[in-house]
């Protein structure tokens, strides 16, 4: 029973006050998710998390005052649905008409809110003109119409969907041909180098549907953006647009983490889910990925009410026709309480840490300044060397790598033990599930609890000499398991 209650207790801890320890341990004052702070707002809400809650909006609702009621108390970003499209915004070569895109860029930026502009260029919904142009005069009049849209927006926009759906459905992970992609396989790079130009502060996405889960579709999108982070081709997000029926890929997750893995933040940017039993599970499934990857900036809904959805008798949306919350709703904005993303990691993945054992009071350490895969980890009396210096490294969903300073090589539990006893080497970064820890808190120092076993990490025997070996067991709230972290570097 007292462990029941000490266990609930650092439970509590960790669901709320993760961020507590880092600011006990880094003298960094860090918000904390307590039930006092829970917010009746799904904007309000998801900024507690460091993260925004946005609608795509239609000029021509603005009018109705349940819509601009719901909008503006409920959601702190905006997306036109259709107003910043190609057609709409350069209907004639030449000729560009901004009256209803500003109208929505000034909704929500009176309102406080981010503008995220879509689209620059999609193969669907062009003017006319560019419909019948190709080669070279189409690829200079897109790129126009990007430098021209992105000018006009310059320091307004939170994130443009530089280009939108480009990829092939099916099994290639190919592009989709289209007059865009027949102008040279470089357009795309070509739009975003130009929108960089543009409007340097804006972030610069990619968007697509039927990414959200690891397919050959995502993939292609994947390699694309890893070969332009390695050449150097102006990327900073993927949007994943969601637009779901009954289901959602088991690796949803996993999908927005290996991009964010590849150096790029991830938004949901057209959620909408399918009206069935499971709508609002759905719906906070989303929300608890987006939460549990660090770098998902934040959620966007295809519209407000379902009245109001593309998706015409499927009431994917989160209010109904009158413009009352659903079980969808309370689902997200209770996921978004609950949630522990806090927008912020427990510790600075920017900096370097001695490990000091409570028991003990000496440091992790790579004996013998070892570089190779399987050296032994021990303790060791404090020095502050390289061998003793170790690096936060995020996984995603709140778990981490330790890398060394010395060796680059991460903390593992050696041949993925799951025994008491098994001993934690360093190894070559895989990003395996013996290689990551969660870190829990109690009393201002940290227990590190490995992923794959579910043992936390100690010094073996609760040995106070040098040489004492580092190895996981079970879990019993040691002082032999417990660390203070001191910021080196
Ligand atoms: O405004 C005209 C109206 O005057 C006319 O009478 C009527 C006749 O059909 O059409 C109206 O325009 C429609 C427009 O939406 C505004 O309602 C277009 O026909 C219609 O094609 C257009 O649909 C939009 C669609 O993109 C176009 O492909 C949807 O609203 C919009 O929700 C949808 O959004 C896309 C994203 O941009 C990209 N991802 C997929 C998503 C859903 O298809």
């Amino acid at each position: 029973m007292i462990d029941m209650v000490r266990r609930g207790r650092r439970r509590w801890w960790k669901a709320s006050l993760a961020a507590g320890a880092a600011a006990l341990i880094a003298g960094t004052t860090l918000a904390a998710a307590s039930p006092a702070d829970a917010a009746s707002t799904l904007g309000a809400s998801a900024a507690a998390k460091g993260r925004y809650f946005g609608a795509a909006i239609a000029a021509g609702r603005l009018g109705d005052s349940t819509y601009t009621r719901i909008l503006t108390t409920e959601f702190n970003a905006v997306t036109p649905e259709n107003e910043m499209k190609w057609d709409a915004t350069e209907p004639s070569q030449g000729t560009f008409t901004y009256t209803n895109g500003d109208r929505i860029l000034n909704q929500g930026l009176s309102n406080g809110s981010k503008v995220r502009g879509h689209t620059l260029l999609w193969h669907a919904q062009q003017p006319g003109w560019a419909q019948s142009l190709s080669g070279t005069a189409l690829r200079n009049a897109a790129i126009n119409h990007v430098t021209q849209v992105a000018s006009h927006y310059r320091g307004k926009i939170y994130a443009w969907d530089v280009v939108n759906e480009a990829f092939a459905d099916g099994g290639s992970g190919g592009r989709r041909d289209s007059n865009l992609q027949r102008t040279g396989n470089d357009w795309i790079e070509a739009a975003f180098r130009a929108a960089r130009t543009a409007d340097p502060g804006a972030k610069l996405c990619y968007n697509d549907y039927n990414t959200d889960g690891v397919n050959a579709k995502s993939t292609g999108v994947l390699n694309m953006v890893k070969d332009f982070k390695a050449r150097g081709v102006p990327i900073d997000c993927v949007g994943f647009q969601s637009h779901l029926g009954t289901g959602i890929p088991g690796d949803y997750q996993a999908n927005l983490q290996r991009f964010a893995d590849a150096g790029v933040d991830v938004q949901i940017t057209e959620l909408d889910v399918a009206q069935a039993s499971n709508q609002a599970n759905i719906y906070a499934a989303v929300t608890n990925a987006c939460l549990a990857v660090s770098r998902c900036t934040g959620i966007t809904v295809w519209g407000i009410r379902d009245s109001d959805s593309w998706r015409t008798g499927e009431n994917p949306l989160l209010f109904d026709n009158s413009g009352n919350k659903k079980a969808a709703y309370t689902a997200v904005l209770n996921a978004l309480n609950a949630g522990t993303g806090g927008g912020t990691s427990p510790v600075d993945t920017s900096a370097w840490y001695v490990l000091v054992n409570r028991n003990s009071g000496k440091a992790v350490d790579v004996y013998n300044l070892v570089t190779t895969d399987g050296a032994r980890i021990t303790q060791w009396t404090r020095n502050n060397g390289n061998q003793q210096q170790w690096q936060f490294v995020d996984s995603g969903g709140g778990y981490y790598r330790l890398k060394s300073r010395l060796s680059g090589k991460v903390l593992d539990v050696y041949n993925k033990s799951t025994a008491d006893g098994g001993a934690i080497v360093q190894w070559t970064d895989n990003n395996g599930t013996n290689q990551q820890f969660s870190i829990q808190d109690i009393d201002g120092y940290i227990q590190l609890i490995n992923r794959n076993s579910g043992k936390a990490m100690e010094v073996q025997g609760a040995s106070t000499a040098d040489g004492g070996n580092i190895v996981q067991y079970a879990d019993w709230n040691g002082t032999n398991q417990q660390w203070q972290l001191s910021k080196v570097g």
